[in-house]
């Protein structure tokens, strides 16, 4: 065991302060990896205040962090996946149980004994897992990923929670050419929904409450841009999408998408507010339309997301960050103020 450099919150109320946290020596099947860059998601933030205590209790101290990028600096004998050098990431998983029918397909978001890279049971120290808010990170080889070297390390590290947070269910729902596709919610993970659907063919619908972001939406691959508190705009795309992906991470009037919603339209929530959402039967039933819930993605797809991300130079737009700058980030993030994610440049971290 060694320790590693951090930042923590004690209480869901207490301000992030620097710390100084557990790691486990790397084992057989492990790679150690100096974080350089780590995204903030809002989930970071929902789960270190504890708002989503009914279904996960936040434990403290709480490092949160899954959005990481570093540099692989040590390597167990078993490892064959990276060499000393190699960059890695490493999302929302770093483990699971292997065995289990949901991992053997591939789908470890779904193994019951999955562990969560924060707040998740540590099976080799006790305690609990902490985040990427830190300089090192130690994982098994399998819930690492390769990142593709065109990629600005910066503006990758989101799209190991952001990035196939969006990307899985919209290839679950077929998103692709001649689908009408919404995205609702201008963040960090509604921008790269923007950015996939985009390259994914279909015609592309953002819907904000801020109109501020509406050249944004447009740069960013969006066809049309809708005000989602403007009604009579709202009205006109009635009946018209084949899905629409709710990326909001506070209480909102869901229904007022299931009533866009096509035929046979799904709406598929990834947005995970504090409070549960009031939805209408009859939005659904006139229309036989669906609505779903997807979390993140398996590595098989994460890698996927990753090459296609390679491929079409797909990365976030950020705003890169030093870690002492955190609380005030956080202030913002919840103001719906960030072009579109902060990246936390680790480096930032040596001083502490
Ligand atoms: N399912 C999963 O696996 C998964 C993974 C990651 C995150 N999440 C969840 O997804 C949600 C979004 O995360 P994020 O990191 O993208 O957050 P974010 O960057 O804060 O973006 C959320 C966006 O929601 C919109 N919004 C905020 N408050 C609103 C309100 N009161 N009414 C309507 N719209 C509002 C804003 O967009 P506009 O300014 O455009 O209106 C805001 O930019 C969070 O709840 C997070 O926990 C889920
Ligand atoms: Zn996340
Ligand atoms: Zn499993």
């Amino acid at each position: 065991m060694f320790k590693a450099k951090a930042f923590s919150v004690t209480s869901p109320t207490a301000p992030f302060a620097p710390d100084s946290i557990p790691r486990r020596d790397p084992g057989p099947d492990d790679v150690q990896i100096e974080i350089l860059f780590c995204g903030i998601c809002h989930s970071d933030l929902h789960y270190s205040r504890n708002e989503w205590s009914a279904v996960m209790p936040a434990a403290y101290p709480c490092v949160p962090g899954h959005e990481i990028v570093g540099r692989v600096t040590k390597v167990g004998s078993a490892v064959s996946k990276f060499q000393i050098g190699d960059l890695a990431g490493v999302g929302c998983l770093v483990d699971s149980d292997r065995t289990c029918p949901e991992c053997k397909a591939g789908l470890e978001q779904f193994c019951a004994n999955g562990v969560l890279t924060y707040g998740g049971p540590d099976k080799h120290l006790g305690g609990v897992t902490y985040g990427g808010y830190s300089d090192t990170v130690v994982v098994d080889q399998h819930f690492a990923l390769h990142i593709p070297s065109n990629l600005n390390l910066a503006a990758a590290a989101p799209l190991l929670c952001a990035g196939i947070t969006t990307y899985s269910p919209m290839r679950h729902w077929c998103v692709s050419k001649g689908k009408k596709v919404g995205i609702v919610g201008l963040g960090g993970l509604g921008h790269m929904g923007v950015k996939f659907a985009h390259a994914l063919g279909a015609h592309t619908v953002v819907f904000t409450t801020s109109p501020n972001k509406v050249d944004d939406a447009l740069r960013l691959g969006a066809d049309e841009v809708v005000i989602s508190r403007n009604a009579d705009e709202m009205k006109k795309h009635a009946g018209t999408f084949n899905f629409i992906l709710d990326a909001v991470s506070a209480d909102h009037d869901i229904n007022a998408y299931t009533q866009l919603l096509a035929r046979d339209g799904n709406i598929t929530l990834v947005g995970a507010p504090e409070k549960p959402l009031s939805l209408s039967s009859f939005g659904l039933i006139f229309g036989r339309k669906s609505i779903s819930g997807s979390p993140i993605g398996g590595l098989a797809e994460t890698h996927e997301m990753l090459d296609f991300c390679g491929q079409h130079n797909i990365t976030s737009d950020v705003e890169v960050i030093a870690i002492q700058q955190i609380n005030e980030a956080y202030d913002r993030l919840l103001k719906s103020d960030v072009k579109y994610r902060f990246s936390i440049d680790m480096a930032s971290l040596k001083s502490e």
